[in-house]
Protein backbone atom coordinates (compact mmCIF):
# COMPACT_ATOMS: atom_id res chain seq x y z
CA UNK A 1 0.00 0.00 0.00
CA UNK A 2 1.20 3.40 -1.20
CA UNK A 3 1.57 6.39 1.33
CA UNK A 4 -1.33 8.70 1.00
CA UNK A 5 0.39 12.21 0.93
CA UNK A 6 -0.46 15.79 -0.14
CA UNK A 7 2.84 17.85 -1.66
CA UNK A 8 2.27 21.55 -0.89
CA UNK A 9 4.72 23.40 -3.28
CA UNK A 10 6.04 26.81 -5.59
CA UNK A 11 7.44 25.17 -8.97
CA UNK A 12 10.05 25.59 -9.12
CA UNK A 13 12.65 23.66 -10.75
CA UNK A 14 13.52 21.20 -8.10
CA UNK A 15 9.81 21.45 -6.97
CA UNK A 16 9.18 19.56 -10.19
CA UNK A 17 11.83 16.83 -8.90
CA UNK A 18 9.43 16.47 -5.94
CA UNK A 19 6.34 16.17 -7.55
CA UNK A 20 7.50 13.70 -9.93
CA UNK A 21 8.75 11.21 -7.21
CA UNK A 22 6.06 11.69 -4.92
CA UNK A 23 3.67 10.87 -7.80
CA UNK A 24 5.32 7.85 -8.81
CA UNK A 25 6.24 5.79 -5.05
CA UNK A 26 3.30 7.37 -3.14
CA UNK A 27 -0.42 7.60 -2.72
CA UNK A 28 -0.30 11.38 -3.59
CA UNK A 29 -3.94 12.58 -2.66
CA UNK A 30 -3.26 16.39 -4.54
CA UNK A 31 -0.80 18.86 -5.34
CA UNK A 32 -1.24 22.66 -3.88
CA UNK A 33 0.50 25.35 -4.59
CA UNK A 34 1.92 28.58 -2.84
CA UNK A 35 3.54 31.79 -4.20
CA UNK A 36 7.60 31.31 -3.98
CA UNK A 37 10.05 30.67 -6.53
CA UNK A 38 7.41 32.81 -8.15
CA UNK A 39 4.25 34.52 -7.61
CA UNK A 40 1.39 31.72 -7.22
CA UNK A 41 -0.79 31.97 -10.36
CA UNK A 42 2.82 31.39 -12.24
CA UNK A 43 3.62 28.63 -9.49
CA UNK A 44 0.24 26.94 -9.97
CA UNK A 45 0.49 27.46 -13.84
CA UNK A 46 4.05 25.69 -13.54
CA UNK A 47 2.38 22.66 -11.55
CA UNK A 48 -0.52 22.43 -14.53
CA UNK A 49 2.45 22.26 -17.01
CA UNK A 50 4.02 19.32 -14.94
CA UNK A 51 1.13 17.24 -14.04
CA UNK A 52 0.19 17.04 -18.13
CA UNK A 53 4.08 16.68 -19.14
CA UNK A 54 4.75 13.30 -16.55
CA UNK A 55 0.97 12.01 -17.72
CA UNK A 56 -0.43 12.26 -14.13
CA UNK A 57 -3.46 15.01 -14.58
CA UNK A 58 -5.92 12.82 -12.67
CA UNK A 59 -4.14 14.56 -9.59
CA UNK A 60 -5.69 17.69 -8.20
CA UNK A 61 -4.42 21.00 -8.15
CA UNK A 62 -5.25 23.51 -5.57
CA UNK A 63 -3.92 27.23 -5.20
CA UNK A 64 -2.98 28.67 -1.88
CA UNK A 65 -1.72 31.57 -0.37
CA UNK A 66 -0.15 34.39 -2.22
CA UNK A 67 1.10 36.20 0.48
CA UNK A 68 3.11 35.21 3.84
CA UNK A 69 1.58 35.52 7.02
CA UNK A 70 3.13 38.73 8.16
CA UNK A 71 6.13 40.51 6.52
CA UNK A 72 5.98 41.37 2.60
CA UNK A 73 8.41 39.66 -0.24
CA UNK A 74 8.84 39.91 -4.05
CA UNK A 75 8.28 36.63 -5.48
CA UNK A 76 10.04 37.72 -8.99
CA UNK A 77 13.38 35.88 -7.61
CA UNK A 78 16.40 35.49 -9.99
CA UNK A 79 17.13 31.89 -9.20
CA UNK A 80 14.29 29.74 -11.18
CA UNK A 81 14.31 32.48 -13.85
CA UNK A 82 10.95 35.08 -14.86
CA UNK A 83 8.71 31.73 -15.27
CA UNK A 84 9.97 30.29 -12.14
CA UNK A 85 10.74 27.23 -14.38
CA UNK A 86 13.12 28.50 -17.42
CA UNK A 87 14.68 25.83 -19.11
CA UNK A 88 12.27 23.89 -20.90
CA UNK A 89 9.98 25.38 -23.68
CA UNK A 90 6.64 24.89 -21.91
CA UNK A 91 3.41 24.65 -23.35
CA UNK A 92 0.29 26.21 -22.68
CA UNK A 93 -1.50 23.69 -19.91
CA UNK A 94 -4.92 22.75 -20.21
CA UNK A 95 -5.54 21.23 -16.92
CA UNK A 96 -7.84 22.81 -14.50
CA UNK A 97 -7.46 23.39 -10.51
CA UNK A 98 -9.81 22.92 -8.46
CA UNK A 99 -12.26 25.79 -7.37
CA UNK A 100 -11.86 25.90 -3.65
CA UNK A 101 -8.60 27.12 -1.37
CA UNK A 102 -5.66 25.33 -0.99
CA UNK A 103 -6.40 25.58 2.86
CA UNK A 104 -9.52 24.00 2.64
CA UNK A 105 -9.01 21.36 0.12
CA UNK A 106 -5.83 20.11 2.77
CA UNK A 107 -8.55 20.01 5.56
CA UNK A 108 -10.49 17.78 3.61
CA UNK A 109 -7.89 15.27 2.73
CA UNK A 110 -6.54 14.85 5.66
CA UNK A 111 -10.38 14.70 7.95
CA UNK A 112 -10.78 12.16 5.39
CA UNK A 113 -7.97 9.80 4.83
CA UNK A 114 -6.00 8.11 7.60
CA UNK A 115 -2.62 8.81 8.62
CA UNK A 116 -1.64 11.36 5.50
CA UNK A 117 1.86 12.94 5.35
CA UNK A 118 2.37 16.63 4.13
CA UNK A 119 5.74 17.14 2.03
CA UNK A 120 6.14 20.74 1.86
CA UNK A 121 8.67 22.58 -0.49
CA UNK A 122 7.44 26.08 -0.13
CA UNK A 123 6.96 28.38 2.25
CA UNK A 124 5.01 26.78 4.74
CA UNK A 125 1.80 29.31 4.70
CA UNK A 126 -0.86 27.24 3.32
CA UNK A 127 0.21 24.48 5.98
CA UNK A 128 0.17 27.54 9.06
CA UNK A 129 -3.30 28.35 7.86
CA UNK A 130 -4.68 24.92 7.78
CA UNK A 131 -3.81 24.54 11.58
CA UNK A 132 -5.23 27.94 12.25
CA UNK A 133 -8.15 27.55 10.44
CA UNK A 134 -9.10 24.01 11.77
CA UNK A 135 -7.72 23.26 15.22
CA UNK A 136 -7.44 20.64 16.02
CA UNK A 137 -6.75 19.08 12.35
CA UNK A 138 -2.94 18.59 13.52
CA UNK A 139 -3.65 15.48 15.51
CA UNK A 140 -4.73 13.63 11.71
CA UNK A 141 -1.49 14.92 10.41
CA UNK A 142 0.49 11.70 10.10
CA UNK A 143 3.82 14.05 9.81
CA UNK A 144 5.28 16.84 7.91
CA UNK A 145 8.65 16.45 6.11
CA UNK A 146 9.68 20.03 4.82
CA UNK A 147 12.50 21.44 2.60
CA UNK A 148 13.65 24.43 4.45
CA UNK A 149 16.28 25.69 7.02
CA UNK A 150 19.75 24.94 7.70
CA UNK A 151 22.32 23.26 10.14
CA UNK A 152 24.60 25.21 9.20
CA UNK A 153 24.47 28.16 6.52
CA UNK A 154 21.53 30.09 4.49
CA UNK A 155 21.14 31.21 0.71
CA UNK A 156 18.92 34.09 0.50
CA UNK A 157 20.75 35.39 3.96
CA UNK A 158 23.93 34.15 5.36
CA UNK A 159 21.82 32.50 8.38
CA UNK A 160 18.09 31.82 6.65
CA UNK A 161 16.74 29.66 3.83
CA UNK A 162 14.18 30.87 1.36
CA UNK A 163 11.07 28.88 2.31
CA UNK A 164 11.46 29.63 5.93
CA UNK A 165 12.46 32.93 5.18
CA UNK A 166 9.57 33.81 2.97
CA UNK A 167 7.48 32.96 5.70
CA UNK A 168 9.37 32.75 8.85
CA UNK A 169 6.26 33.24 10.85
CA UNK A 170 3.88 30.51 9.35
CA UNK A 171 6.95 28.42 10.17
CA UNK A 172 6.92 29.32 13.42
CA UNK A 173 2.85 27.94 13.60
CA UNK A 174 4.31 24.29 11.90
CA UNK A 175 7.58 23.96 14.36
CA UNK A 176 5.16 24.54 17.24
CA UNK A 177 2.17 23.02 16.54
CA UNK A 178 3.32 19.01 18.15
CA UNK A 179 2.97 17.50 15.04
CA UNK A 180 6.13 15.10 13.72
CA UNK A 181 8.44 17.23 11.71
CA UNK A 182 11.46 16.14 9.33
CA UNK A 183 13.37 19.01 8.44
CA UNK A 184 15.03 18.43 5.02
CA UNK A 185 17.26 21.86 4.63
CA UNK A 186 20.55 23.15 2.88
CA UNK A 187 23.17 21.21 4.93
CA UNK A 188 22.00 18.29 3.24
CA UNK A 189 19.93 19.06 0.17
CA UNK A 190 23.15 20.91 -1.21
CA UNK A 191 25.58 18.17 -1.08
CA UNK A 192 23.22 16.62 -4.11
CA UNK A 193 24.06 18.67 -7.13
CA UNK A 194 22.96 17.73 -10.57
CA UNK A 195 27.00 17.64 -12.11
CA UNK A 196 26.92 17.46 -16.13
CA UNK A 197 27.26 13.71 -16.23
CA UNK A 198 24.40 13.11 -14.11
CA UNK A 199 22.22 15.81 -16.38
CA UNK A 200 23.55 14.01 -19.39
CA UNK A 201 22.40 10.37 -17.94
CA UNK A 202 19.08 12.08 -17.18
CA UNK A 203 18.82 13.06 -21.23
CA UNK A 204 20.19 9.77 -22.51
CA UNK A 205 16.50 8.39 -21.47
CA UNK A 206 14.99 10.16 -24.02
CA UNK A 207 11.50 10.39 -22.92
CA UNK A 208 9.89 13.76 -23.32
CA UNK A 209 9.54 13.82 -19.25
CA UNK A 210 13.45 13.07 -18.89
CA UNK A 211 14.18 15.33 -21.34
CA UNK A 212 12.29 18.60 -19.94
CA UNK A 213 13.85 17.41 -17.10
CA UNK A 214 17.09 17.45 -18.23
CA UNK A 215 16.15 21.21 -20.15
CA UNK A 216 15.26 22.39 -16.38
CA UNK A 217 18.39 21.25 -14.29
CA UNK A 218 20.93 22.30 -17.05
CA UNK A 219 19.30 26.11 -16.76
CA UNK A 220 19.10 25.76 -12.21
CA UNK A 221 21.98 24.37 -12.37
CA UNK A 222 23.74 27.39 -14.79
CA UNK A 223 22.23 29.85 -11.66
CA UNK A 224 23.41 27.82 -9.33
CA UNK A 225 26.93 27.89 -10.49
CA UNK A 226 26.79 31.55 -11.29
CA UNK A 227 24.95 33.22 -8.25
CA UNK A 228 26.68 30.61 -5.66
CA UNK A 229 29.45 28.57 -7.63
CA UNK A 230 27.95 25.46 -6.69
CA UNK A 231 28.93 22.48 -9.54
CA UNK A 232 24.89 21.85 -10.41
CA UNK A 233 21.69 22.23 -9.59
CA UNK A 234 21.04 21.09 -5.74
CA UNK A 235 18.28 18.80 -5.51
CA UNK A 236 16.56 20.78 -2.47
CA UNK A 237 12.55 19.68 -3.00
CA UNK A 238 13.15 15.79 -4.17
CA UNK A 239 15.26 15.34 -1.01
CA UNK A 240 11.66 16.13 1.14
CA UNK A 241 9.84 13.36 -0.52
CA UNK A 242 12.61 10.62 -0.37
CA UNK A 243 12.18 9.67 3.74
CA UNK A 244 8.71 8.51 2.68
CA UNK A 245 10.37 6.43 0.25
CA UNK A 246 13.69 5.38 1.46
CA UNK A 247 14.66 5.61 4.87
CA UNK A 248 18.57 5.18 4.05
CA UNK A 249 18.79 8.06 1.95
CA UNK A 250 18.64 10.67 4.76
CA UNK A 251 19.52 10.17 8.53
CA UNK A 252 18.12 12.33 10.78
CA UNK A 253 18.51 13.65 14.43
CA UNK A 254 16.09 14.50 16.58
CA UNK A 255 16.76 18.62 17.95
CA UNK A 256 14.56 21.24 19.60
CA UNK A 257 14.43 24.01 16.28
CA UNK A 258 13.21 27.29 17.06
CA UNK A 259 12.54 30.08 14.33
CA UNK A 260 14.12 33.71 14.73
CA UNK A 261 11.85 36.26 14.33
CA UNK A 262 13.43 38.75 15.82
CA UNK A 263 16.68 38.97 14.89
CA UNK A 264 17.72 42.04 13.09
CA UNK A 265 20.49 40.06 11.03
CA UNK A 266 19.02 36.65 11.77
CA UNK A 267 15.47 36.29 10.80
CA UNK A 268 14.32 33.53 9.25
CA UNK A 269 17.16 31.37 10.98
CA UNK A 270 16.41 27.83 12.21
CA UNK A 271 18.29 27.88 15.13
CA UNK A 272 18.61 23.96 15.68
CA UNK A 273 19.82 23.09 19.57
CA UNK A 274 22.92 20.56 17.93
CA UNK A 275 24.49 20.47 21.60
CA UNK A 276 23.75 16.94 22.90
CA UNK A 277 24.60 18.44 26.26
CA UNK A 278 23.52 16.43 29.15
CA UNK A 279 22.85 17.72 32.67
CA UNK A 280 24.58 16.68 35.38
CA UNK A 281 22.50 13.62 36.10
CA UNK A 282 22.69 12.31 32.32
CA UNK A 283 19.21 13.73 30.99
CA UNK A 284 19.56 15.43 27.99
CA UNK A 285 19.71 19.46 28.60
CA UNK A 286 17.75 22.32 26.78
CA UNK A 287 14.14 21.88 25.26
CA UNK A 288 13.10 18.30 24.35
CA UNK A 289 13.40 18.05 20.56
CA UNK A 290 10.31 19.22 18.29
CA UNK A 291 11.62 17.66 14.67
CA UNK A 292 14.05 15.30 13.51
CA UNK A 293 16.63 17.16 11.45
CA UNK A 294 18.56 16.09 8.42
CA UNK A 295 22.18 15.25 8.93
CA UNK A 296 23.57 13.40 6.36
CA UNK A 297 22.39 11.59 2.55
CA UNK A 298 24.01 8.95 0.79
CA UNK A 299 24.40 10.76 -2.83
CA UNK A 300 24.39 7.94 -4.58
CA UNK A 301 21.41 6.20 -3.60
CA UNK A 302 19.57 9.49 -3.99
CA UNK A 303 20.31 9.22 -7.47
CA UNK A 304 19.78 5.68 -8.26
CA UNK A 305 15.86 6.44 -6.61
CA UNK A 306 15.83 9.34 -9.19
CA UNK A 307 16.98 8.21 -12.13
CA UNK A 308 15.07 4.84 -11.97
CA UNK A 309 11.64 7.06 -11.08
CA UNK A 310 12.18 9.23 -14.40
CA UNK A 311 12.29 6.21 -16.55
CA UNK A 312 8.36 5.38 -15.52
CA UNK A 313 7.36 8.29 -17.20
CA UNK A 314 6.14 9.15 -20.77
C1 LIG B 1 14.21 26.19 -1.70
O1 LIG B 1 13.89 27.45 -2.27
C2 LIG B 1 13.47 27.30 -3.60
O2 LIG B 1 14.24 28.08 -4.44
C3 LIG B 1 13.60 25.85 -3.95
O3 LIG B 1 12.50 25.41 -4.74
C4 LIG B 1 13.65 25.14 -2.63
O4 LIG B 1 12.36 24.76 -2.19
C5 LIG B 1 15.70 26.10 -1.46
O5 LIG B 1 16.12 27.09 -0.59
CA1 LIG C 1 10.44 24.87 -3.64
Amino acid sequence: MKIPVLLDCDPGHDDVMAILLAAQHLDLKGLTTVSGNAPLAQTTYNTRYTVELAGITHIPIAAGASHPMVHTVDFTGDIHGESGLDGPVMHEPEVAIRSDHAVDFIHEVVDQTDGVHIIATGMLTNIALVLRRYPGIHSKIASICLMGGSLTHGNVTPVAEFNIWADPEAAHVVFTSGISIKMVGLNVTRQVSAIPNIRQDIRDIGSHTAVAVADMLDFFSAQLEKLYGLPGASMHDPLAVVPLIDDRILTFQPMHVVIELAGTHTYGMTVCDYRERKNEDGTPAGKPPNADVAVSVDVDRFWALFLDTLKHYP
